[in-house]
């Protein structure tokens, strides 16, 4: 009975479907159709866009610890309660590494950097100063000038692989004391700024001048980026010597292709890359050109090129036994003895390159006889491809300090090439994805003491206490007024807690209800700094979201997974739709049928 009615009812609906199908369906089924399409276009773009480099890019190793997979992100970052900028965490490896005891010197920046600026890590890798800037930062680190140690470096605006801006010069209490500028009407480039010990600067510029490009295929009125050197006079800013790359090198002694470059006076043909300038006792000036592969000794009198080694111009032939001389894309060429240099060889120029080792490289060059020979290379143990940036330090211990650029590490080797330290601040995996990268990196002695005063602030039961760039900190002492005199305040120490990181935490107990303060207490005992006086408040949650920084990426996952939902949603209704249609259209093939049916078709089963 319920069957028959059933089946008339399905009848019914069977002879109304075809109105339906020759309805709504067909009006709706186009609309659909095209956002699908635009759904699953949108889906496919960002994955390639986004994913398929990714993983083309990805360099898994069997080796790699679970910081270097990116478990903890691309650039591992730990934020304070007391001060407002994060820091990268960083891996040392073997964990029980000797690493020199001195400071490092960063410029972190990249997409996984929050806060790019000029950083100091102590050996542990944990903060001591940085400060947030604007613009890009370049070639952070310590140099002398007249006696007086200054953090020096480079800050402007980055575009087409080199910069526009001035080199700045800081004091110990983090106050600018000179900005220096090329003399001309010209930007001053990111890649030097040396300090010889005659108080002058080694500075690089990058000028576009007129060129004929045919002899590498390009426009006969072109432009291309002219490589000048100057040296000048820091407290008088007077010019003392200055050299073009153009005197000496020819557009087509670079290698760096030109694509479509060249035709425009703000798109100039980078055909050489100056990135170092060096120069020895004896007035002789070092300048490395990265695209033309080339080292260049020049005449401190006369400006005359007394010798070039590498790349097509090359003088010299190669007295080394096994390993060669055959550096590519270089960085950071120094003097290292009179017959003795050290570069930082990059090897590669893109990821896609075949030979993709870099490495440290000291180089014993005979001049007269235009021979050369490998000392030692510095070796990743990693075999680190790093395909822009880097350098190499000499340390006084005679160890060797290697800034990995491009790549987010750090390397301290002997003097015979092993590993003595080997720190990370970023996912090694990652690395070629270049989220978080540092021009250069090394090591120094520093002191530091800020004109502010210490950072406070409360978080649960306990007060946390930094201050930004100060070294000198060896113990916080808390405080607490005595409750006598309001208009000549007295306090009494509390605790004491030794500072070990950048910020120190101070349990409070709870009858500690007065006026506080912390004082910063050096070795000798002395008080060298204190906070504000502050009352004990409850402390305000951070919220949710501070730490989601990268906003366009959230948005674009956002999006892409809107895509993905949207399309999954659309295929699964069409099928849902498709699979309705096909049931409505066999309602009537499919009859209810009688027990008897069933029998007789149970009858027809194979037994
Ligand atoms: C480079 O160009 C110059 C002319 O500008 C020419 O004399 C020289 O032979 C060229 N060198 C090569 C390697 O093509
Ligand atoms: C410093 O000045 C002296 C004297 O003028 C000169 O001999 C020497 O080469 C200079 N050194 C550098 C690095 O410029
Ligand atoms: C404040 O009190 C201290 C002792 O507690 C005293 O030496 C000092 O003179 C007082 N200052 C003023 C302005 O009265
Ligand atoms: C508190 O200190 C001020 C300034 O030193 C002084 O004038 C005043 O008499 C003191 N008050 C008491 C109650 O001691």
């Amino acid at each position: 009975m319920f069957w028959r009615t059933f089946s008339g009812l399905a009848r019914l609906s069977s002879w109304r479907r075809p109105q339906h199908r020759a309805g709504r369906p067909r009006k709706r089924s186009p609309y659909r159709w095209i956002l699908a399409i635009v759904a699953a276009l949108g889906g496919l773009l960002l994955f390639c866009l986004f994913v398929v480099p990714q993983i083309r890019r990805f360099r898994f190793r069997t080796d790699l610890s679970w910081y270097d997979l990116g478990v903890h992100g691309f650039g591992p970052s730990q934020s304070y309660v007391s001060f407002d900028q994060d820091s990268p965490v960083v891996q040392i490896s073997p964990s029980d590494a000797q690493c020199d005891g001195r400071y490092t010197f960063i410029a972190p920046r990249g997409d996984s950097v929050a806060y790019p600026g000029p950083m100091i890590l102590d050996a542990r890798g944990e903060l001591v100063w940085t400060r947030h800037q604007w613009g890009t930062t370049q070639d952070f680190r310590v140099q002398r000038y007249r006696g007086e140690d200054f953090l020096t470096y480079w800050q402007g605006d980055e575009e087409d692989a080199h910069g526009r801006g001035s080199w700045y010069m800081l004091d110990s209490t983090y106050t600018q004391r000179y900005v220096v500028s090329p003399v001309g009407n010209l930007d001053g480039d990111l890649h030097e700024f040396q300090i010889t010990p005659n108080g002058t600067a080694l500075i690089i510029i990058y000028e576009p001048i007129p060129a004929d490009l045919t002899s590498v295929g390009g426009p006969e009125l072109g432009w291309l980026y002219d490589g000048i050197l100057q040296e000048l006079d820091i407290a008088t800013g007077e010019l003392l010597f200055e050299w073009r790359s153009s005197s000496f090198f020819s557009p087509n002694s670079s290698y760096e292709p030109l694509r479509d470059r060249g035709h425009e006076r703000t798109a100039g043909y980078d055909y050489i890359h100056f990135n170092s300038v060096d120069k020895d006792d004896q007035g002789r000036y070092l300048v490395s050109g990265r695209h033309t592969h080339s080292i260049t000794c020049i005449d401190g009198n006369t400006g005359d090129v007394l010798w070039n080694l590498g790349g097509a111009q090359n003088e010299f032939s190669d007295t080394s036994e096994d390993a060669k001389v055959d550096f590519h894309w270089q960085h950071d060429a120094r003097w290292r003895g009179p017959n003795t240099i050290s570069l930082f060889d990059n090897e590669v120029e893109a990821d896609t390159d075949p030979t993709p080792v870099s490495r440290g490289m000291m180089v014993e060059v005979d001049a007269p006889a235009r021979q050369v020979k490998l000392l030692r290379t510095y070796d990743h143990p990693q075999a680190m491809m790093t395909p822009s940036q880097g350098n190499l330090q000499l340390l006084d211990t005679g160890n060797v300090f290697v800034g990995w650029g491009h790549s987010a590490a750090y390397t301290e080797f002997t003097s015979k090439g092993d590993v003595v330290c080997d720190v990370h601040f970023g996912a090694s995996a990652f690395f070629s994805f270049g989220r978080i990268v540092s021009y250069r990196v090394t090591k120094s002695d520093w002191v530091g003491m800020p004109n502010t005063i210490p950072d406070a602030a409360f978080a649960g039961d306990s007060i946390f206490v930094s201050w930004n760039g100060a070294t000198e900190v060896a113990t916080w002492r808390l405080e607490a007024w005595d409750g006598l005199n309001l208009s000549n305040m007295t306090f009494n120490p509390i605790s004491q807690v030794p500072r070990t990181t950048f910020e120190t935490e101070i349990p409070l107990t709870p009858e500690l209800d007065s006026y506080l303060r912390v004082c910063a207490v050096n070795t000798n005992g002395e008080v060298i700094g204190m906070t504000d006086v502050f009352s004990r408040i409850s402390a305000h949650p951070r919220g949710i979201f501070a730490s989601v920084r990268n906003w366009g990426a959230v948005l674009i996952g956002i999006f892409a997974l809107c895509c993905l939902v949207f399309g999954v949603y659309c295929a699964i209704s069409r099928r849902l739709r498709g699979r309705r249609s096909i049931s409505g259209g066999s309602y009537q093939p499919v009859r209810p049928r009688d027990d008897d049916d069933n029998e007789s078709e149970l009858d027809r089963l194979p037994v």
